[in-house]
């Protein structure tokens, strides 16, 4: 971002609600001229950015993976936002409502390289997947295909939709240290048959966080006439991607991960030529063909959360969005290359820096996950998950923003004492 731009955006957030607290704008003219690869690595630029965040003193936070903290002016706008709505009442619900989610949506699509007429706002990646498997059109004999690393609750609705219309599910396994993308197109591709209707992949596994290659594998599916859903929980404001040009079908995302919008806030891009086939979670009144808000009946519901888009949005802008990817790549590295090569010690997550961002899992050979997950907090503060199903066995590290090098310090010291 040059300083042109660095100024107009900040400008822009200032016209929106307020961004109460917000430090970023006090010193944007100090930060606009250092190379972002120098900047990743400046503890005390990110000390500044950490002061934007209210966190808990007792941990260690390696486990922004769930649900990431959001900064205090993102908060203190949505709850503006909560007042404004409860001073208004019905009047705000029958007014504006519609017209403001519909402006979310729009600075949303143009945050993910997307018309607006292919995006709503849902409340979370459950609700945008499980919407498309469960209203997929399908017919007894149809057939899906998903890997054993997809998450939970999209795996269980796949399993619920085979048990009510019969169709057949296909699973695959992604390795973690794959040799080529051909490796993984090749797995899915192995997987399909004539009678394949739909292929989910993650565009970012959420217990390793492997990139996988979703164009590729778009590529490879639409040859055989497969429709292809993306699971990108993590991935909206974690690292840069387009939507079209990624090519899938569909695409779901959580909003409150990467992003930081208040809790309760997600994405879910349809192409234009499946927005009338796909079956509403929530039936809707009579919609115009291609009108993707028959697929967006919510109920009534906080709406101030949808507005906090907006402002997650500005706050992430006026970081960079460069910026901050490439602070999450340095972390990451900077903690997996130091306990990489130790005999002890297992890195889930491959190597090339291309096919991960800030997420990686770490496992120590002769601990079960559950056990190092327990000591790392008990022994040494320091708060993750434990992973333990299909071919990854370790704790997921997710560091963010606002975590320090020294941090990730007394997290490797850590995993090397317990290793040895
Ligand atoms: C890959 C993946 N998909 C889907 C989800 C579900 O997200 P949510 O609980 O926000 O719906 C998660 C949550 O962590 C995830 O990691």
């Amino acid at each position: 971002m040059n300083k042109r731009d660095f100024i107009k955006n900040i400008s822009l957030a200032a016209l929106g609600t307020p961004l109460y607290l917000s430090n970023i704008s006090s010193w944007a003219s100090e930060m606009e001229h250092i190379p972002i690869s120098t900047l990743a690595k400046q503890d005390d630029f990110w000390l500044k950015i950490r002061q934007d965040y209210k966190l808990k003193p007792d941990y260690i936070n390696l486990e922004s993976g769930y649900y990431n903290i959001i900064p205090t002016a993102t908060l203190n706008s949505m709850m503006e936002h909560a007042k404004m709505v409860n001073y208004e009442g019905s009047y705000y619900m029958r007014t504006v409502q519609w017209d403001n989610k519909k402006r979310m949506a729009q600075k949303l699509a143009e945050l993910v390289g997307c018309t607006s007429k292919n995006v709503i706002i849902t409340r979370n990646t459950t609700e945008s997947l499980d919407l498309v498997i469960k209203g997929f059109p399908w017919k007894k004999g149809d057939e899906a295909v998903f890997a054993e690393q997809d998450y939970g609750a999209m795996k269980i609705m796949f399993d619920q939709v085979s048990k009510r219309y019969g169709m057949i599910n296909k699973i695959v396994s992604i390795p973690n240290h794959p040799k080529s993308d051909e490796e993984i197109v090749d797995i899915y591709a192995n997987a399909i048959t004539s009678n394949t209707k739909l292929l989910m992949v993650c565009h970012m596994i959420n217990i390793t966080g492997h990139i996988l290659p979703v164009k590729k594998i778009c590529k490879m599916a639409h040859k055989r006439g497969v429709q292809v859903m993306v699971d990108g929980a993590h991935c909206v404001g974690h690292f840069q991607f387009n939507m079209e040009d990624l090519e899938c079908d569909y695409y779901g995302s959580s909003l409150h991960k990467w992003l930081a919008v208040p809790l309760g806030t997600g994405l879910l891009y349809v192409k234009d030529e499946h927005i009338d086939t796909l079956w509403p979670i929530f039936a809707e009144f009579k919609r115009e063909s291609g009108d993707i808000s028959r697929l967006n009946h919510t109920g009534t519901h906080p709406v101030y959360h949808d507005l906090s888009i907006e402002n997650a949005i500005d706050y992430y802008n006026m970081l960079g969005a460069v910026r901050k990817e490439t602070r999450l790549r340095y972390l990451k590295e900077y903690w997996t290359s130091q306990v990489r090569n130790h005999p002890n010690i297992m890195l889930n997550t491959p190597k090339e820096k291309h096919k991960s961002c800030g997420i990686a899992n770490v496992g120590i050979i002769t601990m079960k996950p559950s056990e190092l997950a327990k000591r790392l907090m008990d022994e040494y503060k320091i708060f993750t998950v434990a992973i333990d199903y299909a071919n990854v066995k370790g704790c997921r590290i997710t560091p963010n923003v606002f975590t320090l090098t020294k941090e990730l310090d007394v997290f490797v010291k850590a995993l090397k004492e317990m290793a040895s």
